[in-house]
Parts: structure tokens; C-alpha cells; sequence
């Protein structure tokens, strides 16, 4: 929200006309936001940015002259604390991966509507006024990234995103890790990560009052080990291992940065990276909350999940934005096989169905009912619903998934095995990654 009244600037770029008109007239409506100009190019873009300094850009990807990637990426040079959001129509995703790699904070699917407008400048102007972060300068995806330790086997990553926020992420990462450590809980040693690592609610929903969190680990991360990190992981009653986020104000800009951009001299990896590398040597298995933004931190995640469960719910703006992130994974190098999508707040009677979503993405690999007095009931207890509510449909939901990723994580074990894990890595080019096709055919 603007602080103390003051109201979000927003500068609008776009070559057409009708466009900055749509969205200037859209912007109106909302009091708090302030739209202190219009431009029909990259380049005046530039000038106006310089100007008025505007919180957020609305950036239009694909413009004659400059376009909108090249703009952002001097405009972020010059004003590193810019939110940019990117606006683009659908298959601009080649585009949309640089842009990201420029500076963008965001991306919109052109036409937006009011209220996803509205939402995401809000949320980029909140996480503008928390951080002044620039994305990285250098791609990190697979095979550009700094590499993890090789010589020690590390543990599975499964991590849990969306590309749209409050779709149940961290709903989903909790009740799914408690599952997965009562299913494995015996023979492998299961944690939970929290990499939101500003705005983390794994805490509050485990009632879990962290006395420390990954915070406290950042300034030991050049000499951290196993003994500082199970010094720092939380118990929670169930026997799972949680590594907490500190508490909303808890994390400053400059930790933040640090934990980013990391290392110290000379050290090529960052302090978020060394920190789930070693996460990966003491669990072998971990479940990752992540927020909703590509950064370089959801990317760290990204590359080192065996599985990423990809969150929607049954409304068109989050499967155009899960989609359009299917297309960036594609892009990023990531079978499509690395992404199970689960629907969540599956509601029959309402929204898109699921044969349709199925169809307009990839087979759904599990669905979590909407049962709001449930999942109500077990934040405000701090007890997750599973533990709580256990023969619920939406407790069996979880299940499922918890199923479905102990199936795939054993699958991509045999076959390693089977094919000598080293052999079978270096042919697959992804990783731990070796899913079977069979849930796909
Ligand atoms: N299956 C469900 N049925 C009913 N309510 C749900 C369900 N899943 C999540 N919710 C509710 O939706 C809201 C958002 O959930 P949650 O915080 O898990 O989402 P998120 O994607 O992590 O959000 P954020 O972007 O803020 O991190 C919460 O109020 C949660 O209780
Ligand atoms: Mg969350």
C-alpha cells in the first residue's frame, strides 16, 4: 500500500495511442495512482522515466524503434529503483524472458483488467519500497548458473509456484510437506523452506515462532555447515524441519541484497544458492514455498527442483499467467515434465472446469478442493488442515500431490540408478531431473 498517502506514479509506454488511453483511463479509477505520464516510444519512455521518476513503468514489449526490452534495461541502469511491468500480448514469450532478464519486475497479458492492473502495481510498488533490486545481469538458467557441488549426492527440491499471488502457494507447500515427512518421514529426512524470503507465511500458518530464520544464516553463508544449519532449522511438531523467513520488517534491503547477490569476494555463487545447496545435503528432501515473481531467487529454486508444482486456480487470469509461465520454463530449458500442475480451490459448481484447463496447459497432476472453513480454520489455529482435518477432501487433495511427487521422485531414483545417476544426468543435460513421461502420454 502507498505509504503515508503518498500516491504510486505510474508511467505509462506504449506505441498506440488507444492503449495509453485504455489503461490511463483504467488507472483512474484508483485513487491511490497517479499517472504522471504517457509515452509512444522506448526512447521518450526513457525521457519521462527520467523526469518524473515514476514508481512503476507499464512497458510495452514490441515497439517500433526501441523496444520495450532495450528501454528497460537502460532505464534500469539509470533508475535501478523502477518497478518495470512488461505488457504483452500472448507469444511474446522469447521476449518476455529477456525483458525479465533486463529489469522487469513483472508481466501483464495485454488487455489487462482492472484489477489485475491495479494488484500488480500495488505489489510491485510494495516490493519497490522493500528493495531496490535490479534482476540479474546474467542469464541463470540451466547450464549458466553457478554450479552446486557435484561430489556429494544432494537431496530433491520440490518447489511451489505461481506466477500470480494468493493462489495457495504457501497453503499448498505447508500441508504438502507435512504429508510427504509423515509418508517418508521414516527413511528420509524431509524440511520445508520458506524463499519467501520477505513476505514469509510459513511461520504464522505452523505457528511457528521463529526465535531464528535463514536471516541469522546470510552473514555466515561464506563458512556455513551442517551444524549452524540445524542450529538455525525450526522443529516443528510433526518432525518436519522448517527453515524460516523472518518476520515481515525483519529483512533489510541490504540483507536482502546480500542474500541475492551474495558471496563474499570471489564467490561466484549466491548466499541464497549456498544456503539450499546445503539444505540439499541435509535433507533429502525439500519443499520450497516461493513467491510469485521470476527473480533470482525463484530462479536458484527453479533450477535445482526436481519438480516444480506449478499453483492454479479456476480463473482466467491465473492460467494465462501459468501458461505464459509453461512457455517461459520451455524457454528456460525445463521439460514440461519438470512442472506438475495442481489446481487448487477446485470448486465444480463455479469457474473454469478442469477438463478445459487441462486442455489449455498440460495434464493436471492433482486437484485441492475449495474448502474455505477448513483452510480458515487451520491458519487461525496454526495447525495445518492435514494434521487437523485429516479425512477432509481437501486433506486428501494434498495427498494426492504428496503421492503423485513421492512417485515421480522414486521413478527419477530408479531410472538413475538403473542408468548410472551420473550417465543418466549428463545425457538428460536437466539435473536430477528424470521424470517418467507416463503421467503425460
Ligand atoms: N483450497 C483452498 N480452499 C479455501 N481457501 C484456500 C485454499 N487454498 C488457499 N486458500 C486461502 O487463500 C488465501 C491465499 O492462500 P496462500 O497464502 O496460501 O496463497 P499464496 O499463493 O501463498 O499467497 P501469497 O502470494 O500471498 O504468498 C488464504 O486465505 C488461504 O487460506
Ligand atoms: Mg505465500
Amino acid at each position: 500500500m502507498a505509504q503515508s498517502g503518498e500516491k504510486i506514479r505510474v508511467l505509462i509506454v506504449d506505441d498506440i495511442s488507444e492503449t495509453r488511453e485504455n489503461l490511463r483511463k483504467l488507472l483512474s479509477f484508483d485513487p491511490g495512482i497517479e499517472v504522471v505520464g504517457a509515452a509512444g516510444s522506448g526512447e521518450e519512455g526513457i525521457a519521462l522515466a527520467r523526469e518524473f521518476h515514476p514508481h512503476v513503468i507499464l512497458m510495452d514489449i514490441n515497439m517500433p524503434g526501441m523496444d520495450g526490452i532495450t528501454a528497460t534495461q537502460k532505464i534500469m541502469e539509470e533508475l535501478p529503483a523502477t518497478q518495470v511491468v512488461m505488457l504483452s500480448v500472448q507469444g511474446e514469450t522469447d521476449y518476455l524472458r529477456r525483458a525479465m532478464l533486463a529489469g522487469a519486475r513483472d508481466f501483464l497479458t495485454k488487455p489487462p483488467s482492472g484489477d489485475e492492473l491495479m494488484n500488480t502495481i500495488r505489489r510491485v510498488y510494495e516490493m519497490g519500497k522493500a528493495r531496490a533490486v535490479t534482476m540479474p545481469a546474467q542469464p541463470t538458467g540451466p547450464g549458466v548458473g553457478p554450479a552446486a557441488p557435484t561430489t556429494e549426492r544432494l537431496g530433491n527440491v520440490v518447489a511451489v509456484f505461481s506466477p500470480k499471488g494468493g493462489v495457495g502457494c504457501t497453503t499448498v507447500a505447508v500441508n504438502l510437506a507435512i504429508v510427504l515427512q509423515q509418508m517418508l518421514g521414516d527413511t528420509q529426512k524431509v524440511a520445508l523452506m520458506d524463499a519467501s524470503v520477505q513476505f514469509g507465511d510459513v511461520g504464522v500458518m505452523l505457528n511457528l515462532q521463529a526465535s531464528r530464520t535463514i536471516a541469522d544464516l546470510i552473514p555466515h553463508a561464506a563458512d556455513l555447515d551442517g551444524e549452524v544449519l540445524n542450529s538455525v532449522v525450526a522443529p516443528h511438531g510433526s518432525g518436519l524441519k522448517v527453515l524460516l523467513a523472518p518476520p515481515q520488517p525483519e529483512m533489510s534491503e541490504g540483507l536482502l541484497d546480500i542474500i541475492q547477490e551474495g558471496g563474499e569476494e570471489g564467490e561466484s555463487r549466491s548466499a541464497f544458492g549456498i544456503i539450499l545447496d546445503l539444505m540439499r545435503q541435509e535433507f533429502d528432501l525439500t519443499i520450497i514455498d516461493t513467491w510469485s515473481w521470476v527473480d533470482d531467487i525463484t530462479m536458484t529454486v527453479f533450477d535445482a527442483a526436481a519438480l516444480i508444482v506449478l499453483i492454479v486456480m479456476q480463473d482466467i487470469p491465473s492460467i494465462k499467467s501459468a501458461r505464459l509461465f509453461l512457455e517461459v520454463a520451455e524457454r528456460l530449458g525445463y521439460p514440461l515434465d519438470k512442472i506438475a500442475l495442481v489446481v487448487n480451490g477446485v470448486d465444480r459448481r463455479r469457474g473454469i472446469r478442469v477438463e478445459q484447463i487441462e486442455q489449455a496447459m498440460i495434464p493436471v497432476a492433482a486437484q485441492i478442493p475449495l474448502d474455505e472453513h477448513v483452510v480458515r480454520a487451520a491458519v487461525n489455529h496454526g495447525t495445518p488442515f492435514v494434521i487437523r482435518d485429516r479425512g477432509r477432501p481437501v486433506s486428501q487433495g494434498i495427498a494426492s500431490l504428496a503421492r503423485y511427487i513421492k512417485d515421480a521422485l522414486t521413478e527419477d531414483e530408479e531410472e538413475s540408478e538403473e542408468e548410472g545417476s551420473k550417465k543418466a544426468e549428463s545425457q538428460k543435460g536437466v539435473g536430477r531431473l528424470r521424470l517418467g513421461r507416463r503421467v503425460f502420454r
